[in-house]
């Protein structure tokens, strides 16, 4: 069930859009930023307030990197694997953090710190290799510096 500071949230960005059905990305959005990713559950209850099909819902979730359909960590890193990252230094990048981690793409740190997924061109491919952290954008990665980019991410 939604919570009710979540209806709200959700009532509140609709009033920006057309259709009911349009809100649907910010409604994923505000389900995931209070309770960390979006469950079967809360899927089934969003779709039901929108109006929607869950299979339909589904399909929007999971075709976008930043709504999560599994447990996350407390930080998640998006680490670009497009093109211009690629040339400038993106597998040593890639390699380096999975080493640092212990995790490779699609896994959680066991303290459930760091959750380390991909994701395709940040539009900054002038300051390749770039990655997010919680949606802050770090960028001229080199396996040196991000432990550094890291660090403040507790
Ligand atoms: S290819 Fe990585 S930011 Fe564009």
């Amino acid at each position: 069930m939604l919570s009710a500071e979540e209806i709200h949230e959700i009532e509140a960005e609709a009033q920006h859009y057309p259709t009911r059905e349009a809100v649907l990305i910010d409604a994923l959005r505000i389900v995931q930023s209070h309770r960390g990713w979006v469950s079967d559950d809360a899927l089934r209850d969003l779709a039901e307030f929108l109006h929607m099909t869950e299979a339909d819902l589904d399909g929007v979730a999971s075709f976008y990197n930043l709504i999560y359909r599994k447990p996350v960590g407390r930080h998640v890193i998006h680490l670009c694997d497009s093109i211009s990252c690629w040339i400038e230094g993106y597998a040593g990048v890639r390699r380096a953090l999975a080493a640092r981690l212990g995790v490779d793409f699609g896994e959680t740190t066991k303290d459930g710190r760091f959750t380390f997924l991909p994701i395709v061109c940040l539009g900054c491919c002038d300051r390749a290799p770039a990655m997010l952290v919680d949606g802050e954008l770090h960028v001229h990665l080199t396996p040196d510096n991000i432990a550094g980019a890291l660090e403040k991410y507790a």
